[in-house]
């Protein structure tokens, strides 16, 4: 099959947040450090009315709604997710719920985990299945979602909910490109969750930072060299007309854009830098793995790449800037977004480089060329306008006080893996279609309802 890629988008996030300002001041922050320092304006949570089968039965069936695709015409379903409710039983079994009422039970696929990168692993999945012997001529349909909540503390700002459903097959108005992909993975404690009765993770805050720009540093540089071989063409940023993170929190990526621009530097011959490079000669000594915490670095390059960020990266942080850190779903959230800011016409033809980061850790950069086709019936004009209806909805949401935000965070924490188990967040504010945890009986098995 020619052209495997996503056909429809969907994402769904919270229909409540707290506003990062308000947070700060209650967490007795400086002023500017949650919204400037870190890039985060509005954090969506969940009340113990939502959990991970929740939040990808809203998406999967919304998905499926919206695009009207039928039960029947999916034949894999992958599911990526780091937030484990049960050790044995996956998320993908819960959504067959959705399929056995239309005699729908042979899609292949299960969940797959490891931090953020299950997402991404899911999709790889999908992508070979879909290229393999094995495929059967319908989609794959690959769902990510997290619940991304921490202890009190300095990490707590950058959390964030959500899930993404993507329908993956050939012929697609956005085609995975061949042959190019790298990945990194390495053994690292810098975010692991070995505490199975609480929903945090244990964060080394700086560790991880390193361990994300490391990671970047060397899937871009296998990248390139993939690039170049395939292309038999010289490699840099301006190879790409749009760059996605994942996504930890904003000011990070803007960070990773600048880290690009280092790598560019470091790989082009003296001569050329001067050119290239303008005002940049006093680096020229500079080792990568030396200048992750450089400020000196850090300032020039984010200075020298202010007008690319602009154009190539901050039109995918919507998402990430409202929502927060989704997890899993964070890259293709940064998807969702740079379809929402853009044009069908300016996004025809554009090459999309992807870079997804999973903690502990499993990192790739891979990239999507969109179709050059964007008459108004074409297969990318139905996806953009799909992936628009999202947008109003950020507006729609209801902000919570932080000193409730906290309560629930609170009541989370305490009922974490209880048995028998009756919510008590209300479901009124929640946005039609959103699926919800009706109870848990004695034997841990769970319930849901839709609005
Ligand atoms: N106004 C403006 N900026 C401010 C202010 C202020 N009043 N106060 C602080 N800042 C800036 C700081 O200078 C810093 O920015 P800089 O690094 O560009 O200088 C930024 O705000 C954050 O401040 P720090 O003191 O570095 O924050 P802290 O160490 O308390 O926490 C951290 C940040 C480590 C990211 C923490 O939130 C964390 O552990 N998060 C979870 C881990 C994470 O997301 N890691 C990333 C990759 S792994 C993953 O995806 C989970």
């Amino acid at each position: 099959p020619q052209d495997v890629g996503i056909h429809a988008l969907e994402l769904y996030f919270p229909s409540q947040y707290v506003d990062q300002t308000e947070l700060e001041t209650f967490d007795g922050a400086s002023a500017g450090k949650y919204t400037i320092g870190l890039g985060q304006q509005k954090m969506g949570f969940c009340t113990d009315r939502e959990d991970i089968n929740s939040l990808c039965l809203t998406v999967v069936k919304r998905l499926l709604e919206k695009y009207s695709v039928d039960y029947s015409a999916i034949g894999r379903l992958e599911v990526g997710t780091e937030t484990i409710i049960d050790k044995s039983k996956s998320v993908k079994t819960v959504l067959m719920q959705l399929f056995e009422p239309h005699g729908v039970t042979d899609i292949e696929g299960i969940d797959t985990t490891n931090a953020c990168y299950g997402g991404t692993a899911a999709l790889f999945n999908a992508i070979s299945w879909v290229e393999s012997s094995a495929w059967n001529g319908r989609y794959a349909l690959v769902v990510c979602g997290d619940i991304a909540v921490y202890a009190k503390g300095s990490a707590r700002p950058t959390g964030g909910a959500g899930a993404v459903a993507m329908l993956v097959g050939p012929n697609a108005p956005l085609v995975f490109d061949r042959g190019v992909r790298a990945t990194y993975v390495k053994h690292a404690y810098d975010f692991y969750k070995p505490d199975l009765t609480s929903e945090y993770p244990t964060v080394d805050g700086k560790l991880s930072i390193q361990c994300y720009l490391s990671a970047l540093d060397n899937c871009y540089q296998l990248y390139g060299k993939n690039y170049s071989k395939k292309n038999n063409s010289a490699f840099d940023l301006g190879c790409f007309d749009a760059v996605l993170f994942h996504s930890p929190y904003c000011k990070l990526v803007q960070k990773s854009l600048a880290r690009l621009a280092l790598n560019d530097f470091l790989t082009s011959a003296p001569n050329q830098r001067t050119v290239k490079f303008p005002g940049l000669e006093n680096f020229n000594s500079v080792k990568l793995s030396e200048s992750y915490f450089d400020r000196d670095v850090e300032k020039a390059f984010l200075n020298f790449t202010k007008d690319t960020f602009e154009a190539k990266t901050k039109p995918s942080l919507l998402i990430a800037s409202q929502v927060g850190n989704m997890y899993t779903p964070s890259l293709y959230g940064g998807l969702v977004s740079l379809l929402l800011n853009k044009t069908v016409s300016e996004l025809a033809g554009c090459k999309i480089g992807l870079f997804s980061y999973g903690s502990g850790l499993a990192a790739s950069l891979f990239s999507i060329t969109v179709t050059k086709d964007s008459n108004e019936n074409s297969p990318l004009a139905k996806l953009v306008k799909n992936v628009q209806l999202i947008k109003p909805l950020l507006a729609q949401r209801h902000k919570v006080a932080p000193e409730k935000f906290e309560a629930y965070l609170e009541l989370r924490e305490k009922n974490c893996h209880k048995a028998p188990y009756e919510p008590a967040g209300a479901v009124d504010n929640f946005f039609p279609g959103t699926y919800y945890l009706a109870k848990i009986d004695e034997l841990h098995r769970r319930f849901y309802e839709r609005i």
